[in-house]
């Protein structure tokens, strides 16, 4: 009997995330063959909105249509959101809040962050500094100020605009996301940095207690400690000591930034994000780039990468996450200045060389 296809949701959303998933759309032919060739599972595509097109659309940035599509998808591929456009709506309508609301509801609380010296690397580093760089950034993605209440502005009786928002952690949060970043770091090169504010923060604390309690359970690994800011000047003087770094979600989300600076690529930045089941939500580092959009500029190479790590993570076929990647290298050397639809093609066609001399 025929096996159930997997299923693939594609959030193109705003800006150039439909520029960069429509970028991805050549290799999934390729890569639903090779899927039915290993395992007899196909590749069922289907789209949805997110994002501002959404609030557009249904005045929401997650309608209930979407989040059941990406609930019951074996992966979820998500483009980028945001923009002007939408800058100026209440917090819970803007379409982060939607992006926020989608991650949170499928409970992926780990988010893995590869960052490496790509072929014919842009770094703004001195050569002897960019290369060499291997680093998986692991950032907890549910918790802290992202999501802890209370957080809202008020104006106080003195007439005073003020605001609020709220770290907050529990143990098991921070246990769960550490975890994983062990374990991957058991599969690379066996160091864990973890990247902490101990020396102010309460919730820094708890990580940094929790995390080397982890830590005993992993004595093939060594685990370090550091402080945000001096790991933030470290990592652009000597962005090779790095191998998985461990944080949590603001830190992540400036870190990561950061580390597209030091490998000068950030649109080839990819992103998975897992959590205990159900499906992974996969994709690029960067945001909606309204510089960009429209104009065939922005680079797909993360959006086609965070591809490879579905394909690694949620379709049981890391071979093919090897192939994809090794193709995007092959297209980033070339270096022949690609826009954003010849760039996808050409990596479809190094994807299916790769592919194919691997088979015969
Ligand atoms: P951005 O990531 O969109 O852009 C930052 C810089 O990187 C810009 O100079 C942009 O041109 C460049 N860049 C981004 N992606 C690129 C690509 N694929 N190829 C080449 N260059 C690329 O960040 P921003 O300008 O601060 O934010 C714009 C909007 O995107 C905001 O509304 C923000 O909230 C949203 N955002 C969304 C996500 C997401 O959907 N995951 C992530 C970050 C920002
Ligand atoms: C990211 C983005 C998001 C984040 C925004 C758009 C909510 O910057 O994925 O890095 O802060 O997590
Ligand atoms: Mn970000």
């Amino acid at each position: 009997m025929a096996r159930p296809p997997w299923r693939l949701v594609l959030l193109p959303g705003d800006g150039i995330g439909p520029e960069v998933l429509a970028a991805v759309r050549p290799l999934l032919e390729r890569a639903s063959w090779e899927f039915e060739s290993r395992s007899g599972r196909r590749l069922d595509v289907q789209e949805a909105v997110v994002g501002g097109a959404a609030v557009d659309r249904f005045g929401t940035p997650l309608p209930e249509e979407t989040l059941r599509c990406a609930q019951s998808a074996d992966a979820v591929l998500l483009g980028a959101v945001g923009g002007p456009a939408w800058d100026g709506l209440a917090p819970d309508r803007r379409p982060e809040a939607g992006l926020l609301a989608l991650r949170r509801a499928l409970g992926v609380y780990a988010n893995l962050r590869p960052a490496r010296t790509l072929p014919a690397t842009r770094s703004p580093l001195r050569p002897e500094v960019a290369l060499g760089v291997d680093v998986l950034l692991v950032r907890e993605l549910t918790g802290g100020l992202y999501f802890g209440e209370p957080r809202r502005r008020w104006v106080r009786q003195d007439g005073l605009r003020a605001a609020v928002d709220t770290m907050t952690y529990d143990e098991e949060e921070i246990r769960r996301v550490a975890r994983v970043a062990f374990e991957a770091a058991r599969e690379r090169r066996g160091r864990v940095t973890s990247v902490d504010k101990a020396n102010v923060l309460a919730c820094s604390r708890l990580w940094r207690e929790v995390v080397t309690e982890v830590a005993g359970e992993y004595p093939d690994v060594r685990l370090d400690h550091q402080l945000v800011d001096s790991a933030t000047l470290r990592l652009v003087q000597r962005p090779d000591e790095y191998d998985v770094i461990l944080t949590e979600n603001l830190f992540g989300d400036i870190l990561s930034d950061l580390l597209g600076g030091i490998v000068g690529q950030f649109g080839a930045l990819a992103s998975a994000s897992l959590g205990a089941d159900g499906p992974g939500l996969f994709e690029p580092v960067h945001g909606s780039a309204p510089d960009l959009a429209g104009r065939d500029l922005a680079t797909p190479a993360g959006a086609i990468l965070s591809f490879a790590l579905a394909c690694r993570y949620a379709f049981g076929a890391p071979d093919l996450a090897q192939f994809l990647t090794e193709a995007v290298d092959d297209v980033l050397g070339e270096d022949a200045g690609l826009g954003t639809r010849a760039f996808g093609e050409r990596v479809a066609h190094h994807f299916w060389l790769r592919s194919h001399v691997a088979l015969t």
